[in-house]
């Protein structure tokens, strides 16, 4: 096999939100990169992942030229409901947090907008690298090998941005002895649908329900997305069409007759709840951002948010290295971005307690979980406390 030796000055690992975020944010400090991916563009375009932006992700995309049809086909929500004893309860984020609002608008879509701002730069984006590793991460030229397209490839570099998720190389690539892991899988999982249908409320609902937690979301006016609470193994095969309507209907309709609108299942999955975080996000010159460092429950939206405040911090981080040599700022990256992370573990964490049935759920916690409800809908400080968390501190790179 013949092989090509080259150079760039940060190598991005993964082509996720975090990976074409971060070569975005580079090329606009003037920095170069190559971002290498080893799945499809299809692929990475057609996965069905997140759908709630926070209002900083939001920004750094209007901010950074990537916003356009965001702000054209995105939908803001100013508020989100909580249903428990068959009534919806609404959270008026945008009155509560001085005008802050979540938009709804598809990973898949962020990732479209994103390929498409990397090919108006020229600069390069690999899908299909195979056999992709990390190494000489403790000198001052790392690098990375891939195969393209039947050519071996030796990139080094300056940086690399781990940024391939948590079933990437960046991770496993740094010695344990270096790294500590803090972890907690739970004992449920989601069924997720897209389906055809339009979206019957026009904001996400998230439920409390002793058949056990669903939410009602959406990515556009005509598709409905929507979850159950399930085992963290579920056999999708044991689920018709008609029982995830019945199941879902079972949970999600209130008294006063709301209830999701039945459409043509697109798409469906199971996923896994896990709770994780990789400490340090820095391994010599290899930088870990987003679920390559940190996982976090769905129930607070936070994934892919964290993610884009991740890249943003080390976009910074990086130029300022160029620009004056100093590393200051890379040098703090792990430390701040890690405290960013566990406020988003916490978060994520106390919804999901408030509204799944964990191990051992009894009627006793049942209870308990309507009483947290209803004290916070009795309390302008708790409810503010929810508004503020979900809908996101403003990103920083200081
Ligand atoms: P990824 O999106 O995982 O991207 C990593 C990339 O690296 C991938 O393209 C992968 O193919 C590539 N890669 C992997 N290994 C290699 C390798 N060896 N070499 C090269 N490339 C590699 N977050 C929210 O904020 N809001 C939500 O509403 C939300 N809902 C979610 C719902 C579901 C069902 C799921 C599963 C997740 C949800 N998330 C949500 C989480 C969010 O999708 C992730 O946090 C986000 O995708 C993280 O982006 P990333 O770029 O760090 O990682
Ligand atoms: C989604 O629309 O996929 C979604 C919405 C809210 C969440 C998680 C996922 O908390």
């Amino acid at each position: 096999m013949c092989s090509v030796t080259s150079r760039t000055q940060v190598a991005i690992v993964g082509a996720g939100p975090a990976g074409l975020m971060l070569g975005h944010l580079l090329h606009r400090h003037g920095v170069d990169s190559v971002i290498i991916e080893n799945r499809s563009e299809p692929h990475v375009i057609e996965r069905v992942r997140a759908g709630v932006l926070e209002q900083g992700t939001v920004d750094l995309m209007r901010e950074t030229g990537t916003g356009d049809r965001l702000e054209r086909e995105g939908l803001r929500h100013d508020g989100f409901y909580i249903a428990f004893n068959g009534s919806r309860h609404r959270i008026d984020m945008a009155a509560l947090t001085g005008g802050r609002a979540i938009t709804i608008y598809g990973q898949n879509e962020v990732i479209k907008d994103l390929i498409d701002a990397r090919r108006a730069t020229g600069r390069p984006l690999i899908f299909e690298a195979a056999d992709v590793s990390v190494g000489d991460l403790q000198s001052a030229q790392p690098v990375v090998r891939f195969t393209a397209d039947g050519v071996a490839h030796e990139l080094t570099c300056d940086f690399i941005g781990g940024c391939d998720g948590f079933h990437g190389v960046c991770r496993p690539s740094i010695p344990s002895t270096a790294m500590r892991i803090f972890e907690r899988v739970h004992p449920f999982g989601w069924l997720g649908i897209l389906a055809d249908a339009p979206p019957s409320s026009t904001e996400l609902v998230y439920c409390l329900h002793e058949r056990g937690f669903a939410l009602f979301s959406m990515r556009s006016t005509s598709i409905t997305r929507l979850y159950l609470q399930c085992t963290h193994d579920e056999d999708l095969s044991a689920w018709s069409d008609q029982r995830i309507w019945s199941e879902l209907r079972a949970r999600l309709t209130t008294h006063d007759g709301w209830q999701p609108h039945v459409g043509p299942i697109l798409q469906r999955g199971v996923t896994g709840m896990r709770s994780f975080v990789a400490e340090p996000m820095r391994y010599g010159r290899m930088f870990l951002a987003g679920d390559s460092a940190h996982i976090v429950l769905p129930t607070g939206a936070k994934g892919l948010n964290l993610a884009m405040a991740d890249v943003y911090r080390l976009a910074f981080a990086i130029a300022e290295f160029y620009r004056s040599g100093g590393e200051q700022l890379l040098e703090c990256y792990s430390e701040r971005a890690l405290q960013r992370t566990w406020r988003a573990q916490r978060f994520s964490f106390w919804m999901t307690t408030m509204l799944h049935q964990g191990d051992g759920h009894n009627p006793f916690d049942y209870r308990r979980q309507i009483a947290d409800l209803e004290y916070l809908f009795s309390s302008r400080a708790a409810m503010t406390s929810l508004a503020e968390s979900y809908a996101g501190a403003p990103f920083d790179h200081e």
